[in-house]
């Protein structure tokens, strides 16, 4: 990435003790590429120090509507162009009342209102501030007036109370904020992507799976949402939480990952298979726990599952198919048989070993002109760079067809 082509942010903190998750949100921001600059107002100062913001982000934070240090004094236009994007995380509800009324009495208000970018907001309260007449007023102003609202969660707040006020986890802001810059490269395309591990029962308690995490897989329904897309995600048993606006069903066995394939691919234009999918199951599970018995050996029998992928990309009308191949050797020539003997459009290639369960990856991409090696990357990254090139490859077989 350079320096040119790298996504300007800044983030501003307000007043609330979730502001020590603005600390992560700013590391998960710079680990995804993004250039941070922190802005801080003198309440957000009393829970989290600038000293901190400013060891992450590796640039000096602004609190103050007279820093010396931008020229002019005119720190709130200074600041504010060249952004691609503003996040005020955590967003108190006195905030949101000065966003809502346009008010602008310090740095960050003034910055929020002189914008020329998006603006993301996640609001942090107490849920009787949150439930409050005025805040959802508020709120109401922030939507009506073109303002990405996040959040907020329920759950336990810092007051001990429990509801609805508490600021999105920093890995949902973050995902939802590089979704927000991305390029809008598949404006209304209907992507289905399957993702995670399959469970194949042995008896009512143990199973055969493997160590797909599903990160692979969510990355890429993120970066698909991201480039514009509508996304169906069919996942395995995974421990993630749903990327934000993607129609979710959730499965164990490869059975099912089939059956909620075949419910949803008629409105697929895209199908990606990342899905860890066991190619063998249980021939008859057992109803209850298999008890331990004096045998030397217990003979389990598998039977084949379904293959998803060469099901869809058989079908007379297939989408355009992407196939994800787990190797342990031989990547790129295994994956590229695999790519033939499928019949689909891309095949993306990763050591099964260093690719699972993993927050990172390197992969190669296979098509019909060639292969393409891409660096090693957090997944997010790299399922960004894999959706740029479906673009292009989906792009140039749309134009071919018309
Ligand atoms: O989930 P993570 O921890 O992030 O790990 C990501 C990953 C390593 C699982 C992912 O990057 C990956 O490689 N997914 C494919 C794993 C796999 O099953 O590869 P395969 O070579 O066995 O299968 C090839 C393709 O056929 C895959 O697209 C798979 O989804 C599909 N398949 C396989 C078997 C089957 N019965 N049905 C299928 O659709």
């Amino acid at each position: 990435m350079t320096e040119t082509s790298r996504k300007k942010v800044l983030l501003g903190l307000t007043g609330g003790i979730a502001a020590y998750k603005s600390a992560e949100l700013a590391r998960l921001l710079i680990q995804d590429g993004v250039d941070v600059q922190v802005a801080m107002t003198q309440a957000a100062c009393g829970f989290i120090t600038p000293a901190t913001m400013q060891a992450l982000s590796g640039k000096p934070v602004f609190t103050d509507m007279w820093d010396a240090r931008v020229a002019n004094a005119m720190g709130h236009i200074e600041l504010s162009r060249g952004m691609d994007a503003i996040i005020v995380a955590p967003a108190t509800a006195d905030f949101i009342a000065k966003l809502a009324a346009g008010h602008a009495d310090d740095l960050l208000s003034t910055l929020c209102l002189a914008r020329e970018c998006p603006l993301l907001v996640a609001p942090a309260m107490n849920r009787q501030m949150w439930g409050n007449a005025a805040t959802r007023r508020n709120v109401a102003q922030l939507l009506k007036d073109g303002i990405v609202v996040l959040g907020p969660a329920s759950g336990d707040q810092a007051c001990g109370e429990v509801g609805m006020g508490r600021m999105l986890e920093a890995a949902e802001i973050a995902a939802a904020a590089i979704a927000c810059l991305a390029p809008k490269t598949l404006p209304g395309v209907r992507f289905l992507i399957t993702a995670g591990p399959t469970f194949e029962p042995i008896d009512a308690v143990r199973g055969i799976t493997n160590r797909s995490s599903g990160k692979m897989g969510h990355a890429l329904a993120r970066a698909a949402l991201g480039a514009g897309a509508k996304v169906a995600l069919i996942s395995g048993p995974v421990t993630l939480p749903a990327p934000a606006g993607a129609e979710i069903t959730h499965v164990d066995t490869a059975a099912q990952m089939f059956e909620a394939v075949k419910r949803h691919v008629t409105r697929a234009d895209i199908f990606v298979g990342v899905a860890a999918v066991a190619d063998y199951r249980v021939d008859k599970p057992r109803r209850h726990k298999i008890k331990k018995t004096d045998e030397s050996q217990l003979q389990i029998k598998l039977v084949p599952n379904p293959d998803i992928l060469g099901w869809v990309a058989a079908q007379p009308r297939a989408p355009f198919c992407v196939g994800f191949a787990a190797e342990s050797r031989n990547l790129d020539q295994y994956a590229d048989e695999k790519r033939r003997r499928k019949k689909v459009q891309l095949m993306v290639a990763n050591l099964a070993q260093e690719a699972i369960g993993s927050d990172d990856n390197e992969v190669s991409l296979l098509d019909d002109s060639g292969t393409r090696r891409l660096a090693r990357a957090p997944k997010e990254v790299v399922a960004r760079q894999i959706v740029d090139h479906i673009a292009k490859l989906y792009g140039a077989k749309r134009h071919k067809t018309k």
